[in-house]
């Protein structure tokens, strides 16, 4: 197969991990005997800083025809001056995600036993986790009227039904597919726009008998995650809540450097469903350049990539099971008490995937 895809190295540490999966996905390429057709592209402040708009339409243009893409990271100090639609986050991820209509964020948080001893929490709490978040992710505030006026600042919420029914299928269809419960997560006694969830979430609810539904409010469940993050299955939320449970959820895992996502749309009009893959951390500015960043996020969620929109099921766990032994070898980055380099990482798994 030609795996043709569209590659976003972004900012930050966003080239140095994504150097190290394209040198993953080489290798899985030449075991498995596929070819790899990577579309290099521009985003965020890199394009920025090659007089370009922050997502440049010949950028746009080829992660909607490959309709598959991965993505590093964008942002950073450089172009934190910079004002609304011309900084690389709202500028470029944001409607990205928007155009290409990726609602559905996948996060999961299952920690490897490797790890287990290096998190913060005591190993007997962690043992067994296995959540994953649904956070939507093209709706919410990040998405409402914002602006300045007279009396100081402002950032609209809205949601509308048909965006938090689609989610929530989404999540219930993945619980069924699980241990069949869902916690969906709100602020449903302060915000209308987490009454409307719940009522929405309950009515899709009904349509899944077996499924187990709970309501947490978000600020309990920042608590309920670290106090018992094992009775956690799915967990359904919306796209600001999303994007802070999920930095938590990393601690549970050892490091932010070891969570992937996929951002999935619907099937579109050519029948072509559209992902986007990278990690669930930034762009890293404070280790930018130096070779520490974990590239195990970018080389996992370049492993969902093969699975979501190639359907390459036994390279992508061919990707995951080289991953886990260079965690349990010690091939590791700083962050997970290793000393290798970013770069090793990547060599040191791809060597796994040839061997
Ligand atoms: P961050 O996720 O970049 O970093 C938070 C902390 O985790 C830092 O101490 C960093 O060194 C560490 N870290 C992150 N990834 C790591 C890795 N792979 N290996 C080892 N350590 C790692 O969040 P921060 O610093 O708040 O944001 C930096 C920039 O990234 C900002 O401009 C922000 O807007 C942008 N950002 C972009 C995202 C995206 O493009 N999807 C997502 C999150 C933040
Ligand atoms: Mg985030």
């Amino acid at each position: 197969m030609n795996i043709n895809f569209t590659y976003l190295p972004g900012d930050g540490i966003g080239p140095e991990v994504g150097a190290a999966a394209l040198a993953v996905l080489s290798a899985v390429a030449a075991q498995f005997g596929h070819t790899l057709e990577a579309e290099d592209h521009l985003i965020g402040g890199a394009a920025i800083d090659a007089g370009e708009k922050p997502l440049p339409e010949v950028s746009f243009g080829s992660c909607h025809r490959t309709g598959a893409v991965l993505l590093g990271a964008v942002g950073g100090p450089k172009w934190d001056h910079l004002k609304g639609a011309d900084r690389p986050e709202l500028g470029a991820l944001l409607p990205l995600r928007k155009r290409l209509n990726l609602y559905a964020n996948i996060r999961p948080c299952k920690p490897y036993e490797a790890l287990l001893d290096r998190a913060p929490l005591k190993r007997d709490r962690l043992e067994g986790t296995d959540f994953v978040v649904m956070r939507e992710l093209t709706g919410g505030i990040y998405f409402g009227k914002k602006g300045r006026d007279a009396d100081g600042a402002f950032d609209e919420c809205r949601y509308s039904e048909p965006e938090v029914e689609r989610i929530a299928v989404i999540a219930f269809d993945l619980a069924m597919t699980r241990r069949k419960k869902v916690t969906s997560v709100d602020k449903s006694n302060v915000l209308e726009t987490s009454r409307l969830w719940r009522e929405t979430v309950e009515r899709v609810a009904t349509r899944y008998p077996e499924v187990e539904l709970e309501h947490l409010l978000v600020d309990a469940m920042t608590m309920h995650m670290l106090t018992r993050p094992t009775h956690f299955d799915v967990i359904l939320t919306e796209n600001m809540f999303g994007d802070i449970l999920t930095d938590e959820a990393s601690v549970l895992c050892g490091s932010m450097g070891v969570i992937p996502s996929a951002s999935l749309s619907d099937a579109r009009d050519d029948g072509k469903t559209v992902g986007m893959y990278e990690p669930i951390h930034g762009s890293a500015p404070d280790i930018a350049g130096q070779g520490k960043a974990n590239p195990f996020a970018m080389i996992l969620s370049a492993a969902w990539m093969l699975r979501l929109s190639f359907g390459l099921d036994a390279e992508a766990t061919a990707i995951e099971s080289a991953v886990e032994a260079a965690l349990v070898a010690g091939d590791v980055t700083g962050d997970l008490g290793g000393s290798l380099s970013t770069s090793d990482v990547g060599a040191a798994i791809a060597q796994r995937l040839t061997a």
